[in-house]
């Protein structure tokens, strides 16, 4: 569909996805299979990290071993949602600094509107994984984009669980830069701008809020 499109279809990504879509599926379950899956995104959204080598000595022998290279990662959280992904994927780098957004969509605009930001120093030097398990209109993931470019980031990928094909679209046209990567690109958007078939809320599914 995208360049800019990488839909991570490994079996067991799409056996949990189906789990987590299941509307009985209770929270504890649902907020276990996504850091579960968050797992296994990031095992392919870091695939291509930049490695460089370190002198170490095994019991046998001097040895040149390669060692991740350059300033840490950044994962940045779009609140609420995002810190279900964050938690697996900081078992994977736990190095990682960690940035949070804080945006809320306007339910009549579906705009996304700012209310929190923090980020580590550096951005320009790091790479930023952003992560937000819905990427359905974009508007959150674009807005967070833009202030973690403001912020000086050069380098940003984008992970999530689901993604609607006009997110997508969007993203592409406003950060053209940025690969996106999920567990599936469902069908399309609802007139409320949720993903269908989708899984519903993700905060409210992950925190049992509704
Ligand atoms: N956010 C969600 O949590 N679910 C959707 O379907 C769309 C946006």
């Amino acid at each position: 569909m995208s360049d800019n499109l990488v839909v991570i279809d490994h079996p067991l990504v799409q056996h949990k996805l189906s789990l987590m879509r299941e509307k009985n599926t209770p929270s504890a379950t649902f907020r276990m299979l996504l850091r579960e899956i968050s797992l296994l995104l990031g095992y392919e959204v870091l695939r291509d990290l930049p490695l460089t080598t370190k002198s170490i000595d095994t019991p046998l022998q001097e040895m040149d071993a390669p060692v991740l290279k350059g300033k840490k990662l950044v994962f940045v959280s779009i609140l609420r949602a995002g810190n279900g992904l964050l938690d697996g994927l900081l078992d994977l780098v736990p190095s990682a600094r960690v940035g949070h957004v804080g945006l809320y969509r306007d339910p009549e605009t579906l705009q996304a509107i700012e209310y929190y930001l923090k980020l580590p120093e550096d951005m320009e030097s790091r790479i930023c994984i952003v992560v937000d398990p819905m990427l359905a209109t974009s508007n959150s993931a674009s807005a967070a984009i833009t202030r973690l470019k403001q912020a000086g980031a050069q380098n940003i990928r984008m992970v999530c669980l689901l993604a609607a094909p006009e997110g997508v679209k969007a993203l592409g046209e406003a950060h053209p830069d940025v690969k996106v990567y999920t567990g599936a690109l469902d069908t399309h958007l609802n007139e409320h701008g949720y993903i269908v078939p989708g899984l519903g809320d993700a905060g409210d599914r992950m925190f049992g809020t509704k």
